[in-house]
């Protein structure tokens, strides 16, 4: 036997026990001729001891152990004279009678300890070694109890899961698809899935009703903290529902998984249209744990703002302001960052106009020039500022105004401390527009994907003013991320036909293309619908761990979507390429 307990079990009432511990060496301390060293394994630390009034000889070999060597002791438990409150086997410690060195290692390029001195590029190359460490450890553990948790409640309500393939003709979900030479077939390519989403309505034609699958989907897309070129979903269809069925059902999953993982209890999920959360928060994923809410000083042929000669408001599309409570007294220095924040070439705003509502109830504005006292007490009352708020204004181009603010917003709320990680607010972002229009293209796409419906009452406004449509579509949103998204299909082939062209596929190409699920719609397909969570995403949440998605992936790819470990994508032999045809 290797060992007979491990590194994070013994506490006082094991003292006198002989046992057996396996691990690696994290640190070594002489101190007055005696060797202590910490021993650890997945479960914890041990404090080993090395005392030559014991054991002279095996001292001094202990004294030839390295960071990282594999050892395995024989010893007794004994109680510490000195106990450490931090370690939970914090009050044992094992005085070692026989040293075992199982293996050596190489001094490791960074220390491996909660803290640690190396950098995300070299922790990355020695990701092996990284995922050694406590912290990052205990991520992909929590990803597997979130994993546990979900397979429990889904098996619960009969979900079945089926795999489906990876080596795939294009699933649409708006990025580009990874692709794959066919080598039996010279000058042909297979897709790899954006998602599952045709092989579970397929699952659902084939009277499956339920079903399920925790699934890697590949996205060539641009990378930032919440997306990875190949991520996991937890992918889901059901037959013979309508959206408050999935909702519910997916609400359910949604709290069973915090109560299991975490203990916790969420609360209600509340709703939002998608023109709410936009008008409110310019967003389609508020975050809602704070109000801050947009004011619209200008928008289309409401102005409240215009005709005092600032030209800035005066040509803008859009004005829009946030009221933030008791920051009046902010510094010029802070004003100009704010100034700064949105003028970064990702939000492209000229600048920002700020009114003080003064504590002695004046008003301070950095228009002053252009508006009155009184002017400005009535755009104040318009955000019902009190003294002592701070109110923030952009203008410019809608879209761009309002991701602007959406993103000042978000920071004001971190400035305020708004943003409490251990806070959780969930919402279902509802009635999503069907179509969206691509400027660059000059044609609509689908803003989830082409299989989505459209709500009846708006069904004679698919070929006549389509923008207007919108879409049986849904967004679980958590703390401004959205978690997951589904809807309810188009089942039947005329409709699937109608989006396609809608899109602006000729009959040529959605017949190449998607010609298969067509043909399937016309064998007794079930009216059906589903969702798909984001399972990276959905176990940083839970865990509220604010530092992205790579944490809870073992072995992640960078922003340039290369494994720096594997240091791929590499090129391949000539052969090869000759045999794929490439050549
Ligand atoms: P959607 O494209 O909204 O829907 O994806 C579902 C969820 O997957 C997560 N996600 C990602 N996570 C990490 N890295 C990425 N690159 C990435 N892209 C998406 C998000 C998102 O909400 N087939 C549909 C679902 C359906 O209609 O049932 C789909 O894939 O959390």
């Amino acid at each position: 036997m290797y060992r007979t307990h491990t590194c994070g079990e013994l506490r006082i009432s094991d003292a006198g026990k002989s046992l057996t511990l396996a691990g690696w060496v994290q640190r070594i301390r002489n101190f007055g001729g005696m060797n202590f060293i910490d021993l650890r394994d997945r479960y914890g630390i041990t404090q080993l001891v090395f005392n030559p009034q014991h054991n002279k000889e095996l001292t001094e070999k202990s004294a030839a152990l390295g960071r990282e060597f594999v050892i395995q002791v024989k010893g007794k438990c004994v109680e510490r004279s000195n106990k450490n409150k931090e370690l939970p086997t914090g009050d044992i410690e094992i005085l070692v009678d026989e040293l075992n060195v199982l293996n050596a290692s190489l001094t490791p390029p960074f220390t491996i300890e909660d803290e640690t001195d190396g950098g995300d590029d070299l922790r990355m190359k020695y990701r092996y070694l990284d995922l050694r460490r406590k912290p990052v450890r205990e991520n992909l553990l929590a990803r597997h109890q979130v994993a546990r948790a979900v397979r429990e409640y889904l098996d619960g309500q009969g979900f079945a899961d089926v795999e489906t393939p990876h080596l795939i003709k294009s699933t649409p979900e708006g990025a580009r698809d990874f692709v794959v030479p066919s080598r039996l077939n010279p000058g042909q390519f297979y897709a790899l899935p954006q998602s599952p989403q045709t092989f579970k309505q397929l699952l659902m034609v084939s009277g499956f009703d339920r079903y399920y699958q925790i699934v890697r989907c590949f996205r060539d897309e641009d990378l930032r903290a919440d997306r990875q070129p190949e991520f996991t979903q937890i992918d889901c269809e059901m037959a013979f529902v309508e959206r408050e069925d999935v909702l519910q059902m997916f609400e359910g999953m949604t709290k069973s998984v915090f109560k299991k993982v975490r203990g916790l209890e969420l609360p209600a999920f509340p709703r939002m249209s998608y023109d709410d959360a936009m008008m409110n928060y310019g967003n389609d994923k508020p975050d809602i744990r704070f109000e801050m809410k947009f004011v619209w000083l200008k928008n289309g042929d409401e102005d409240v703002v215009g005709g005092k000669s600032f030209k800035v408001f005066d040509e803008a599309e859009s004005v829009i302001g946030i009221c933030t409570k008791g920051c009046a007294e902010y510094s010029r220095k802070q004003l100009d960052e704010l100034t700064e924040f949105v003028k970064r070439p990702q939000l492209g705003m000229q600048g920002l106009v700020y009114i003080k509502a003064n504590a002695d109830g004046t008003f301070k504005s950095s228009v002053d020039k252009f508006y009155s006292s009184d002017d400005l007490k009535k755009i104040a009352e318009k955000f019902s500022a009190l003294p002592g708020d701070l109110i923030l204004i952009l203008a410019g181009e809608k879209a761009r105004t309002c991701k602007a603010m959406s993103e000042l917003r978000l920071e004001m709320g971190n400035r305020l401390g708004l943003r409490k990680k251990d806070e959780f607010k969930p919402l279902w972002v509802l009635d999503f527009p069907l179509l969206e229009w691509d400027e660059e293209e000059k044609r609509w796409n689908a803003m989830h994907h082409p299989f989505t419906s459209w709500r009846k009452e708006d069904d004679a406004l698919l070929e006549t003013d389509p923008g207007k449509v919108k879409a049986n579509a849904y967004d679980m949103v958590m703390n401004g991320v959205e978690l997951g998204g589904g809807s309810i299909r188009i089942h039947n082939r005329k409709n699937q036909e109608r989006m396609f062209a809608a899109l602006g596929m000729s009959k040529e190409q959605y017949e190449y293309k998607f010609g298969f699920i067509l043909n399937a719609f016309e064998f007794g397909t079930p009216p059906h619908g589903g969702i798909a969570y984001g399972f990276d995403r959905f176990c940083s949440m839970v865990t509220a761990n604010q530092e992205g998605i790579r944490d809870f992936i073992a072995f992640p790819k960078n922003n340039m979507g290369r494994d720096m470990m594997l240091d791929a994508p590499g090129d391949i032999d000539e052969k090869q390429k000759k045999e794929l045809g490439l050549k």
